[in-house]
């Protein structure tokens, strides 16, 4: 089916579902049919039905085997990062699954900083998640470096133009997000690398709202350093290991902050010097959590399987078809969408601005109707995932948001959760 030739009637939607080739992917998760639309596998993925199996698996590993499962266990980082990587354009040998996306930001981060010796600026995005501005800001701070914000509408990400021009051959470090987690904006990553390169920089991207939701090809696109949430698009489960990607031929020229004994060669001699491994293996620190890898891997798993072609074609189709429906139904009730107008330039999810999103959001979970989330000020954000969300239910998702915002009820002020 076309891309462009996006559902507009809910008998078109259900109509979409029943040639969509993808539709068996849906029963391989764990859901109920009665339930809410789920809107928010940009913040946690569903639950895959062979997770629960691969971790009775490990555990019955862990019993029988104990200690000696480590001879089989212990190559899994580079096992799954290498699987993770088929997902986003890298080759073998350059992602590794670690520590959290925050502590692998950090850690490419000032690899990247020591790296570039003498110079002493750092260019980010004012309208990044916050653990990108706190990681940049903090190591900033640390070493006495100037930030170089980009700032403008919200609905944008950063551009090229913006990047190169604030360049210089002060910079040392250029650190964005792929996809903008607010307004779903998707970043020129090919022409940022680029510019940063010919002014000598290096770059790290945050690719947690990227990875497994659009297409990213990091070794076509001449990319340095990459990391990304795996509880999300991976669906690897409530904090779940994260992933980096250190490009092949930077891997023997930066060094992790921080030491640890699992990057170091011969790590069972328990030598008195440390001496980094010459691959990706140096960028990791610690004992990895196998209980996280092994779900990891069960989570990337359909992915892999569907093809992040299919899965891009169905992502477009079904926020096109949301953004059309905000159009007609949300926009007359004083909505505006807040991810790009160009459906080209939105990642997967899209995002819609309205004075009551929170009320909204909280009537629409409290109603058994949707789960979106609410990000502040006013962005509700709806994420359609093409592995389990059916066109109607995008269709739907907009209908019942229309409905809430003009019920009386959304009026009530309610207190903010601690989670929104
Ligand atoms: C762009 C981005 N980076 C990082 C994170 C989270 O990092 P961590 O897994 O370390 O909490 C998120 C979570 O939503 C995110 O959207």
């Amino acid at each position: 089916m076309s891309l462009r030739d996006v559902p507009s009637s809910r008998r078109e939607a259900l109509a979409a579902d029943a040639a969509d080739p993808l539709a068996s992917f849906r029963d391989l998760f764990v859901l109920d049919e009665a339930g809410p639309v789920y809107m928010d596998g940009n913040s946690l993925g569903r639950q895959p039905k062979a997770t629960a199996l691969a971790l009775s698996r490990l555990l019955e590993e862990w019993g029988s085997e104990l200690v000696g499962g480590w001879q089989h266990w212990a190559d899994l980082p580079q096992r799954v990062g290498d699987r993770v990587g088929r997902l986003v354009g890298a080759a073998p040998g350059q992602v590794v699954v670690a520590d959290s996306t925050t502590v692998n930001l950090y850690k490419l981060a000032a690899a990247a900083l020591d790296g570039r010796p003498g110079r002493d600026e750092v260019v980010a995005d004012a309208r990044d998640f916050p653990t990108v501005r706190y990681v940049v800001q903090g190591l900033a701070s640390q070493r006495g470096l100037r930030v170089r914000w980009l700032d403008g509408p919200w609905a944008e990400g950063p551009s090229v133009a913006g990047v190169s021009g604030v360049l210089s051959p002060r910079t040392a470090l250029v650190c964005l997000s792929g996809v903008n987690f607010r307004s779903g904006a998707v970043a020129d990553m090919a022409g940022v690398n680029r510019a940063a390169h010919e002014a000598g920089a290096l770059v790290v991207w945050d690719l947690s709202h990227a990875g497994g939701a659009v297409p990213v090809d990091l070794d076509g696109t001449g990319s340095d350093l990459a990391v990304g949430c795996g509880y999300k698009y991976l669906n690897g489960g409530p904090g779940a290991p994260a992933w980096l990607y250190v490009r092949a031929t930077l891997q023997g020229e930066l060094l992790p902050p921080v030491w640890g004994w699992w990057g170091q060669e011969g790590q069972f001699e328990m030598g008195p010097e440390y001496r980094p491994v010459a691959g990706i293996g140096r960028f990791l620190s610690g004992t990895p959590s196998l209980m996280g890898l092994v779900a990891l891997d069960a989570g990337i798993e359909p992915l892999l399987e569907a093809g992040m072609e299919a899965l891009w074609h169905k992502a477009r189709r079904l926020t096109l078809l949301m953004a059309e429906r905000a159009e007609q139904v949300l926009v007359p009730l004083g909505a505006r969408l807040a991810s790009p107008a160009r459906d080209e330039e939105r990642g997967g999810h899209i995002s819609v601005a309205h004075e009551l999103a929170w009320p909204a959001t909280r009537l629409l979970v409290e109603r058994g109707l949707v789960v979106p989330d609410f990000r502040p000020p006013d962005v509700l954000r709806l994420a359609p995932v093409p592995l389990y969300t059916r066109y109607v239910e995008a269709w739907d998702a907009v209908g019942h948001l229309a409905a809430v915002l003009a019920d009386e009820q959304v009026r009530v002020p309610v207190p903010r959760s601690r989670v929104t």
